[in-house]
């Protein structure tokens, strides 16, 4: 694996006639990330099928005291090199989606329905050990916290030899050689391999978690809060990592985050996320910069950002919903501006424009899609900062957050991400084109 062009930089790149597709918006670019990996699809897949496509997941937790919804309905693609954000409140269903991929969710949950086709293989019906094959191979997982994550008694690099050699059958010098290799890629010498996770800084135990969730060669990683604990500078130094090994190995991301600019800077699309269902859905310059759903609004304009002039943040009235008992129709209408007497009654359904997937009355049959304003701190909802708050004087309002991420699309040139020159070591023995193990 040593010949490694730079995929087409798409994250950041000005928008020419509004909104550029993503990096594997056309099948030939789909073939040739598929061609980086190491391994051949799996023998039940479609070779035609886009990568990761889920329809209509729904995941419930079993409590005493009732059935909790965590994931109701919940549809989305990823397609090959792409990556894809998910925003919401806390308690909204992210990582209950992101667990039910691979069904790594804790004892009381289960999924009630729905499909999660990776390569046109249904994951759903598989058993437990059918889904096992899948499990790092295809879809891996970097947590939040590696401190948590890691053995803490175990070397990392024994910990990131380990699912290569059970998982994938290799012996155990070659498991060693490619964690070598896979620590170098991900910035930490090799010979830190004998360090234990408490000799390492934060930012490399979350590399170290990087290196292991890259050990199968997956053609998915899953970053659920990857950055959250780390300090600004290392935080940066990760999602510049994982954008690099996105274009280098040609991986697809799903990036659970709260950070809102961490989505701008990373993602192709983003996917907002409230009360276990999907509120909007598309590229990241559309959603962000022109933001449909009332929920979506509320969310960027509650979001502070450090390169704007001072400004009053928005606040969401009120708290997201049990979701033991959700609100029927719109499971937003309580807390929304806007709502209609049609919100408490019936689910929104989808509608798309421009490529955006918007789940809101307000954008029925009749509409051309124009996003509808919701009433702003602007409007004198809550009061702006004074002078005796301590704070110095306050400006007028400043730009929004999507003003900002408009003005910084149309400056931004595509960043250069220098070709890694790192050799690393094969999961697949040569001659061998199936994993062990692979399905038949
Ligand atoms: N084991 C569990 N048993 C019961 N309910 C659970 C369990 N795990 C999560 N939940 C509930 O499921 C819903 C979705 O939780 P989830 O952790 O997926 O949200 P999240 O969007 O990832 O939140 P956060 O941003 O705080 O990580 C929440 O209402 C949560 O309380
Ligand atoms: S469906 Fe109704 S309540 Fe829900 S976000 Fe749209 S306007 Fe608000
Ligand atoms: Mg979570």
């Amino acid at each position: 694996m040593t010949d490694r062009p730079d995929l087409a930089p798409v994250v950041g790149a000005p928008a020419p006639d509004a909104f550029p597709a993503g990096p594997a918006a056309d099948a030939a670019s789909a073939a040739e990330i598929r061609g980086r990996r190491q391994w051949p699809l799996p023998k039940q897949a479609d070779p035609d099928a886009p990568l990761l496509v889920v329809e209509d997941l729904r995941v419930h937790f079993s409590l005493e005291s009732g059935s909790v919804k965590a994931v109701d309905g919940v549809s989305f693609t990823l397609r090959d090199g792409e990556a894809l954000g998910i925003a919401g409140e806390s308690g909204c269903g992210k990582t209950t989606t992101a667990l039910a991929l691979i069904r790594i969710l804790p004892g009381n949950a289960k999924v009630m329905g729905g499909s999660v086709k990776l390569f046109g293989i249904d994951l759903v019906p598989k058993t437990d050990t059918a889904l096992r094959r899948y499990r790092w191979r295809e879809i891996s997982l970097v947590f939040q916290g590696a401190m948590n994550a890691l053995n803490p008694v175990k070397r990392i690099g024994e910990q990131i030899a380990e699912p290569i050699v059970v998982r994938l059958g290799q012996s155990q010098a070659d498991a060693d050689r490619r964690a070598g290799d896979l620590l170098e890629l991900v910035g930490i010498p090799r010979q830190r391999a004998r360090a234990y996770p408490h000799e390492l800084s934060g930012g490399m135990r979350q590399r170290a978690m990087i290196a292991m969730a890259l050990a199968c060669d997956p053609a998915i990683v899953i970053g659920d809060e990857p950055t959250t604990a780390l300090d600004v500078m290392v935080q940066a130094q990760i999602l510049e990592l994982l954008e690099r090994l996105r274009r280098e190995l040609g991986l697809s991301l799903i990036l659970i985050t709260h950070d809102l600019s961490v989505i701008a800077e990373t993602c192709d699309r983003v996917l907002v996320m409230y009360a276990g269902r999907v509120a909007e859905e598309g590229p990241v310059a559309e959603v962000f910069t022109r933001p449909r759903h009332p929920y979506t609004q509320k969310l960027l304009g509650a979001f502070p950002n450090i390169h704007a002039d001072r400004r009053t943040l928005e606040v969401i009235p009120g708290a997201p919903p049990d979701l033991r008992t959700p609100p029927p129709g719109c499971r937003f209408h309580p807390r929304c501006p806007l709502v209609l007497p049609v919100c408490s009654e019936v689910v929104p359904p989808e509608t798309t424009f421009a490529g955006v997937r918007v789940a809101c009355h307000l954008y029925g049959p009749e509409s051309d899609g124009s996003p509808v304003p919701v009433p702003s701190l602007a409007a004198g909802v809550d009061a702006p900062l004074t002078p005796d708050d301590g704070a110095g004087p306050a400006g007028p309002p400043g730009p929004s957050f999507a003003d900002v991420v408009a003005e910084e699309l149309a400056a931004t040139t595509p960043a250069h991400i220098g070709s890694l020159d790192h050799s690393i070591s094969p999961v697949r023995p040569p001659g061998e084109d199936r994993r062990p193990g692979e399905d038949a």
